[in-house]
């Protein structure tokens, strides 16, 4: 046993002179000197020895567990106040940890320059609630309760008069209640419909646009979407008006753009047509300027409205809208 307690404090007090840290030191104190250690294993059996050894391995026992208690408590000591100054344990000719950099998402991103373009030509960026009255979304723009109309928009329904709005177009009548002619706004953001699938998301983005002046024409409107559309893709793009029916417009029409990829020849992405669906737009029908009280013998306007989804897409040429709110980061920084 002698021999045994000298191993033991030689091989400790060597331990504690290599680099340990504080739970290192702390263990090997639990094995040398903690209730079941090999110190206090010695100590126990003592008694089990023959009579006249027990004097002196009892003094050994005694002397190395005192050694030890001071040398553990020393090297305790000494490595906590290492550890506890600044820079401790940090090797700093490591190189440092990239940071995930964010970026705008491209749904942001292309709203962000659609706003730039109107802008430009003297528009206003406003928005509006996502949580809408069945009012601002449908009577006041001159879709009544039981309007056959009402059916071409899948409706997310909050109560019988609140909805998630399912289109940005609520917001020129929220413009026009606030404020009087002239008017030139477009408002961007959210709309909701129960529809999913390749081209639709239950929830997506539109821009809604709005002028109202005296004297504004049809001309007018063909104007500004062509310069929009013009800045958006290039100069050389043309455009084509459908007739159409909205029941917020008169005249209405579906704007359509010769196809970005194709250039009209005809492909996968314009169904072969040549021509891409971009927005619906018009006049602004005399029943809507009833409820926001204008007076349609003075003033005319324009509307409009688009997805936004759609122009990211061609933009970027990605074929599934979903992929958009996949949220798979390695999808999203390409943009
Ligand atoms: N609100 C229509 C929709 O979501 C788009 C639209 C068409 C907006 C014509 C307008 C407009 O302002 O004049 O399908």
């Amino acid at each position: 046993m002698k021999a045994e307690l000298e191993k033991i404090e030689k091989e400790a007090l060597e331990l504690l002179k290599t680099d340990l840290g504080l739970d290192e030191i702390k263990a090997l104190q639990v094995k040398c000197l903690g209730r079941k250690g090999l110190v206090t294993g010695c100590l126990r059996n003592v008694s089990s020895l023959p009579q006249e050894e027990r004097p002196k391995i009892g003094q050994l026992a005694n002397k190395v567990k005192k050694v030890l208690e001071g040398a553990f408590k020393k090297a305790l000591k000494e490595c906590s106040a290492k550890e506890a100054r600044p820079g401790a344990g940090i090797d700093v000719t490591l190189p440092g940890r990239p940071l995930l950099r964010g970026t705008i998402h491209p749904i942001i991103q292309i709203m962000q320059e659609i706003s730039d373009v109107f802008s430009r030509l003297g528009f206003e960026v406003l928005e509006g609630p996502d949580i809408e009255s069945d009012y601002y979304n449908f009577e006041a723009l001159n879709l009544p309760k039981d309007h056959p109309a009402r059916d071409m928009q899948d409706t997310f329904y909050i109560s019988e008069n609140v909805v998630l709005r399912t289109h940005t177009s609520p917001i020129q009548i929220r413009t026009m209640e606030k404020r009087q002619p002239p008017i030139r706004m477009i408002g961007p953001g959210k709309a909701y419909r129960v529809d999913s699938d390749i081209s639709h998301t239950p929830m997506f983005h539109q821009v809604e646009g709005l002028m109202v002046d005296e004297n504004v024409s049809f001309g007018d409107l063909k104007g500004i979407l062509t310069i929009f559309v013009h800045q958006m893709f290039d100069e050389t793009i043309s455009l084509r008006f459908r007739p159409s029916f909205f029941p917020f417009t008169e005249p209405s029409a579906e704007v359509d753009i010769e196809c970005v990829l194709c250039r009209g020849k005809g492909c996968r992405v314009c169904s072969h047509t040549g021509w891409l669906e971009i927005l619906g737009a018009g006049m602004v029908d005399p029943a809507v300027f009833k409820y926001v009280g204008y007076d349609s013998d003075r003033y005319t306007g324009f509307a409009f409205g688009m997805g936004i989804e759609r122009i990211a897409m061609l933009r970027y040429g990605i074929e599934d809208i979903r992929r958009l709110y996949e949220n798979d980061i390695r999808f999203l920084h390409q943009f």
